[in-house]
């Protein structure tokens, strides 16, 4: 009987020395890694700064740059190739193909406001960021102001010609929003859209001249 009750007191004492060597042993183990760690730090130091990534606003910027290369490229490297821009004739046109509307009815190309909104419905499918073109004067139904946040972005660069750039939230979520204003660069923005049967019929008053802003560039970026 005391036999059983001193092994189990001496077997209680070894439980407590190898619970307390063992957490020496940690602490030194955390001390040697801290010290290790303090250097990779010093060395490290980029990790920091791509943990603190790019200002959404930049970020837009890059965005729009290369939304408004892309479609200043089709415009003047596919669209000005062409014989035909909307029934006119071009003369500086060499290739025997039309850029039109209704370019799937009548064997076609699409216009670049069109390509741009093509491009868009396939980056923006199931996902939270998106891009759209947007006015006032709008000549495509899904591309007319829907909210009041679209509605001061629209106002404000139509004032200013100037992008305008607000945090929004939309349906407890918070996005980076920015809207670049797109305007009348070339002589075909103004008469094509002016002429526009449903530019005739909406807005009667309203005759684009140049280098007015015509509608915007609004870029959507999710926050979380
Ligand atoms: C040949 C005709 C034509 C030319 C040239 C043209 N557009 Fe358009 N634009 C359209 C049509 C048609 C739409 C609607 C396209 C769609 O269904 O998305 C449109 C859409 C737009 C929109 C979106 C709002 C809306 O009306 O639905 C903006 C902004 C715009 N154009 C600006 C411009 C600018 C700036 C230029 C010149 C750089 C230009 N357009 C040249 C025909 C034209």
């Amino acid at each position: 009987m005391l036999a059983k009750r001193s092994l189990n007191w001496f077997s209680r004492l070894r439980a407590k020395t190898i619970a307390m060597v063992s957490m020496a042993i940690a602490v030194c183990f955390l001390a040697v890694s801290c010290a290790g760690g303090g250097g990779e730090a010093a060395g490290g130091s980029s990790t920091t700064v791509a943990a603190a990534g790019i200002a959404p606003d930049v970020v837009a910027d890059y965005i729009h740059t290369v939304m408004a290369a892309d479609r200043t490229a089709y415009t003047k490297h596919v669209i000005n190739r062409l014989k035909k821009l909307e029934g006119k004739d071009k003369p500086d046109g060499v290739l025997d193909v039309e850029a039109t509307e209704s370019w799937q009815q009548n064997d076609g190309i699409p216009l670049p406001a069109q390509m741009f909104r093509l491009g868009s419905e396939i980056a923006s499918d199931g996902s939270p960021f998106t891009y759209s073109l947007i006015s006032e004067w709008n000549i495509n139904d899904n591309q007319g102001i829907k909210t009041d946040f679209e509605k001061t972005a629209v106002d404000a660069i139509n004032s200013t010609g100037e992008p305008y750039k607000e945090y929004q939230e939309v349906g407890g979520k918070k996005y980076f929003s920015a809207l670049y204003p797109d305007k009348a660069v070339a002589e075909a923005c103004v008469t094509c859209h002016n002429t526009h049967p449903i530019h005739l019929e909406r807005y009667p008053d309203k005759v684009f001249e140049m280098g007015d802003v015509m509608g915007g560039i609004m870029i959507n970026i999710p926050l979380e």
